[in-house]
């Protein structure tokens, strides 16, 4: 038996050849010892790529370090694997050191390999699990710092993933004033970036703009990946559609201040770097120590954004969130938030628990305002005590209870932050993340904890951890509800404060591992104040997250469809809320919202206890039907019909990876009349297998449906749905 090895070195031209599912991914070292990019794209043959090298044009640009016969030969001219500064490269360089003579030069050359038959963990941060990996050492020989590049591929997934250790092998210690993950080639400049750009509440929008010469760069400078850009950025070939094009994506396993930047560089080429943001970061590197950089996950896609939504979407399934629950049945919740804020007491939950009985609904999640002295936002956090005042009998009795229904009980931290008016901040004001001699920037009234230090981790550790062993919890709802400033540390010596950023982000998940380790069987779920923080790293610890605050589901069509450019729809919470909405005051049909709310981790978050057997009924069969596509949901592959930015529609149609099953959901913002001959684009099925689709008396091929589409049934109104259900004949 031939075993295909995903990562081939050739000697002969010094090429690494990097083959994962449909893609291959090349590079090899050139005379100077540069590590060059060739190709990274659809599969291709181990053929000898180096045809393709460039020539530099006619220039006056700097040589090789001391090589003046070098000719057209600069380091600013060869396709990177990883730029760097100061040795005749001009464009964004990855690293940036500032070494003890106080020079800043770098000129990181091939120095050996290694091939991993097993991924090896980055320490005290997230990145996908297993693959093959290449461990390409570079190192400067004149200033003692090493780089160890390392590439991971997978054979269930169109991506690459790549990330960067900075090693300091000087006796002295050096500044690292920038440490980018990656730098990335592309051939051409023929590209758009597409960025997602929100607020809270209108988190993850699509933004479309042709590439330019210069930096286009996003970024977060909130010490959390935030919901003004993702960390996330893809160059789609001028013309790539959603399913037709060449589509590179680019996604930050980082939840604390990134950047990505896309630079159209000389001669036609176009650059990618990234990583933890340079802006307010210098990183003091010891004699001996390692920085280790956050993993970019890169996928490549010939068959548009739908394609590389796919890549990215087999990648988190199969390799980033936890395999104990990725493509597990998710809890269904029933969430008090919407329907009584902080408003409630043992009779309103119970009364809420009680009208859900015998839905479906399996779990009670018990939000914000059990705790401290919390009945308004303005106190408590930090002091993760039940307030036995407002439930008496405490969590016991409220979990006997939801228990009693036969569910289960879940249960809304806020692990980060503190209340100035809470026990935890009397005692300790120092565990607030604060500058000397200045006075705080509240938000939402509340502070930041300072995660950099390990005394206030082992604080939350400690309180959360209990109250999660003491009771029968299943779930929790782990919220973030500001963002940091006065980026200090009173743990930290003066020059290692602009280390705070991304040490908050080692300290933060040092407490996710921590608590998620400890409590095997809780389900976690993620929250930022809506979903501002939703990104890979975060998925890797908590399996979905809440998507937005705002679930009026004529604004979740599109938070829905931006999110999954990257993110796979069972890493979407979804609720069923109330009506006219919370955040919008829109009015739209239960169905309406169960159908959008259907399309990611659903669940429902109002107050029950007003349901008539009616209202029961219906949530009962919206939950049937739910679980009768919930494995599409989990496990199925996105195809993005009709997107509402551009359209009166919004259409995601998920299909099982063996093609016999699919659904489609069609949601029609406005009512309009005499439109009965438009047409609803099908994706994704087998051309040759014929179908069985639900409300048509007709058997159909694949390859006709997805050619003529079919015609919309719309109920009469606006903000209205349909779902058609595609079911291979058996033979
Ligand atoms: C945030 C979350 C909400 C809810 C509230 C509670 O806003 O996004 O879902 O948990 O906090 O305070």
């Amino acid at each position: 038996m031939i075993i295909a090895m995903a990562i081939v070195f050739e000697k002969e031209t010094k090429t690494f050849f990097l083959d994962g599912k449909g893609v291959t991914y090349a590079f090899f070292i050139n005379d100077f010892g540069y590590a060059e990019h060739l190709y990274y794209g659809k599969t291709v043959g181990h053929d000898d790529l180096r045809y393709i090298r460039g020539r530099a044009c006619s220039s006056r640009d700097a040589t090789i370090p001391g090589n003046d016969r070098g000719g057209m030969n600069c380091y600013h001219y060869f396709p990177a694997e990883l730029a760097f500064f100061g040795t005749g490269d001009y464009r964004e360089p990855a690293v940036e050191v500032i070494n003890p003579a106080g020079d800043r030069l770098t000129e990181l050359l091939y120095d050996g390999y290694e091939i991993l038959a097993s991924k090896p963990k980055p320490s005290g941060m997230p990145a996908l699990r297993d693959g093959e990996t290449l461990v390409l050492h570079l190192k400067d020989k004149t200033a003692g710092l090493a780089c160890d590049l390392y590439y991971t591929v997978y054979d269930d997934a169109a991506v690459v993933a790549r990330r960067a250790v900075y090693r300091n092998e000087d006796a002295q210690r050096r500044l690292l004033r920038r440490a980018y993950s990656f730098t990335f080639g592309l051939p051409s400049q023929n590209y758009d970036v597409i960025s997602l750009y929100g607020a809270w509440a209108r988190e993850r929008r699509i933004d479309r703009v042709p590439m330019h010469h210069g930096v286009v760069s996003i970024d977060s400078k909130r010490a959390s990946s935030s919901a003004t850009l993702n960390p996330f950025l893809a160059l789609a070939a001028h013309g790539a559609s959603e399913e037709q094009g060449e589509v590179y994506g680019f996604n930050l396993v980082y939840s604390s201040s990134y950047v990505l930047k896309v630079e159209g560089v000389n001669c036609g080429r176009t650059l990618v770097t990234g990583g933890v943001n340079d802006f307010d970061f210098t990183w003091v590197l010891e004699s001996g120590a390692c920085f280790e950089t956050p993993e970019v996950v890169i996928a490549y896609s010939s068959d548009g954004i739908g394609g590389m939504s796919r890549a990215f979407h087999d990648a988190y399934r199969n390799h980033l969130v936890n395999p104990r629950y990725a493509k597990k049945t998710r809890p269904l919740v029933i969430n008090n938030w919407e329907g009584t804020c902080f408003n409630f007491n043992n009779d309103k939950l119970k009364a809420i628990a009680k009208a859900v009985e015998g839905t479906g609904i399996d779990t009670f999640v018990l939000d914000d305002g059990w705790f401290g002295k919390r009945n308004d936002d303005t106190s408590g956090l930090g002091d993760w005590v039940v307030n036995t005042e407002k439930m008496e009998g405490g969590l016991t009795e409220i979990i006997r209870y939801v228990n009693s229904l036969g569910m289960k009980f879940g249960l809304w931290f806020e692990p980060e932050m503190v209340s100035e008016d809470s026990d935890l901040y009397r005692a300790h004001p120092d565990y607030a993340v604060a500058a000397p001699d200045r006075p705080h920037c509240y938000s939402r009234h509340q502070l930041l904890l300072d995660l950099t230090r390990k005394e206030v981790r082992d604080y939350i550790v400690e309180s959360v951890n209990r109250v999660l062993h003491e009771n029968n919890i299943a779930y929790v709802k782990w919220d973030f509800n500001r963002n940091a400033t006065a980026f200090y540390s009173m743990g930290r010596a003066p020059e290692q404060q602009a280390e705070f950023a991304h040490r908050y982000a080692l300290g933060l998940y040092d407490l996710c591992e921590r608590i998620v380790e400890a409590n095997p069987n809780v389900f976690f779920e993620g929250c930022s104040g809506g979903g501002a923080r939703f990104d890979p790293a975060m998925l890797y610890y908590f399996p979905q997250i809440w998507t937005s605050d705002d679930s009026d589901a004529e604004e979740r069509t599109y938070i829905q469809y931006g999110t999954s450019l990257a993110y796979p729809l069972s890493a979407m919470s979804c609720h069923v809320t109330e009506v006219p909405n919370h955040q919008t005051g829109r009015i739209t049909p239960m169905k309406t919202r169960a159908d959008i709310a259907h399309l990611g981790a659903t669940g429902y978050e109002l107050d029950t206890s007003a349901f008539t057997d009616e209202d029961r009924a219906l949530m009962k069969e919206q939950i049937k039907e739910y679980h009768s596509m919930e494995r599409l949901v989990l496990e199925g592959d996105l195809y993005r019909t009709a997107s509402p930015q551009d359209s009166n529609l919004f259409g995601f149609m998920l299909v099982s990876k063996d093609k016999q099953e699919a659904v489609l959901t069609v949601y029609r913002r406005m009512g309009s009349v005499n439109n009965e001959y438009m047409r609803l684009q099908v994706r994704g099925l087998d051309e040759d297998t014929e179908y069985i689709v639900s409300g048509f008396e007709k058997t159909l091929r694949g390859s006709t449906l997805m050619n003529l589409g079919l015609m919309p049934r719309f109920p009469r109104g606006d903000f209205q749905t349909a779902t058609y259900r595609f079911t291979a004949k058996k033979a």
